[in-house]
């Protein structure tokens, strides 16, 4: 029993805060952020604009994609590390906002930027025990809530937004989500981690390091695993942290540079949205198509990691 994409949304909130503007607030600069890190504006929310608030948009959005209504959805996983309530779970609160009237499963995971992939992970194995039909996807951050503004090194690295995908089950192992592997070393905790009063603490040039050794290896494990080359695979989304960590990633790898798709410069990092929102970017920017195999690796606090093989 496999899986196959039906439907696809996303949401970025209105306000755009550009390199520029956090000049005007700190002590950076355009190049610097641009050089570092290859970003250049990323959406912030609202004061008043929760995860929940996003994550219904995208959701709703993604349903009107596929055509479908919310009870056609039997169960709902969704990334998140920003809520903003302990409980109930962000994925409870959309079912609800959403009118949901079946009592669909619905719960959060928390893999910070790694997150979407985790709950890529989750959706494979209950296709494949064909324990459910149709599971929608949702990665939502309202990341500028965590900065710290005092801290120039992270305050500049986030953004907000959502996205949402939906999975129908199929009897193809070749579509949708094909393959997972997330991994987790909590003995690297203190690299980068929210702290009691949340804000983002990192240590940038460690989690580099990291970034730039686990995601090709995700990739590559999950080739392997797959039986598949980098030839095999039309294009690889990684998660948007750092233009020079996706680069240097595809590198390592051997794509070639026009086979990545980058939202980093216009999303900046928004964690466990990152994948999401940069796979309805790239369709709706006429980037990929249907049919195409998409390599998915991501990184991020716990230290997490993995990769998905997706076909679109
Ligand atoms: N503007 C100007 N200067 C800055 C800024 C800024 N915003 N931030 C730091 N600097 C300065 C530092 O103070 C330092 O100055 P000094 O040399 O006088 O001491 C200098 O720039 C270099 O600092 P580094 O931290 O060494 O810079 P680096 O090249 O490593 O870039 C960065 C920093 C962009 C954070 C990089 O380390 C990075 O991308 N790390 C990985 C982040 C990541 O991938 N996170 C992923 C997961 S996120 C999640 O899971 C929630």
């Amino acid at each position: 029993m496999g899986s196959k994409l039906i439907g696809y949304g996303s949401y970025l909130p209105e306000r755009i805060m550009t390199n520029t503007d956090f000049e005007k607030i700190m002590d950076t600069s355009d190049e610097w952020i641009v050089q570092r890190t290859g970003m250049r504006e990323r959406h912030f929310a609202r004061d008043d604009e929760t995860v929940t608030d996003m994550a219904t948009i995208a959701a709703q959005r993604a349903l009107d994609n596929a055509g479908i209504t919310v009870d056609d959805i039997d169960l709902l996983i969704v990334a998140t590390t920003s809520a903003e309530l302990d409980f109930p779970s962000v994925a409870a609160q959309v079912m609800g906002r959403l009118g949901a009237k079946n009592n669909a499963p619905a719960f959060d995971v928390r893999g910070a930027c790694s997150g979407y992939i985790y709950a890529l992970h989750c959706a494979r194995g209950f296709f494949t025990a064909g324990m459910h039909k149709r599971i929608m996807i949702i990665g939502a951050e309202k990341m500028s809530r965590m900065i710290d503004w005092s801290d120039r090194s992270t305050a500049v690295l986030f953004g907000d937004g959502a996205g949402a995908l939906i999975f129908e089950h199929s009897s193809s192992s070749y579509s949708g989500i094909i393959d997972t592997v997330v991994m987790a070393d909590g003995g690297e905790f203190d690299m980068l981690h929210g702290t009691p009063d949340h804000h983002i603490a990192m240590n940038g040039p460690e989690t580099y390091k990291k970034a730039v050794t686990l995601i090709p290896a995700a990739a590559n494990y999950i080739m392997e695993h797959a039986g598949i080359t980098a030839d095999n695979v039309d294009w690889i989304i990684p998660h948007q942290a750092n233009l020079r960590i996706i680069q240097s990633g595809a590198q390592r790898l051997g794509f070639p540079l026009d086979k990545i798709i980058v939202t980093v410069d216009k999303h900046a990092n928004t964690s466990g949205a990152s994948g999401v929102l940069a796979i309805a970017y790239a369709f709706d920017h006429g980037l990929i198509k249907h049919g195409q195999l998409i390599l998915y690796p991501a990184f991020g606090s716990g230290l997490t990691w993995g990769a998905a093989l997706i076909r679109v």
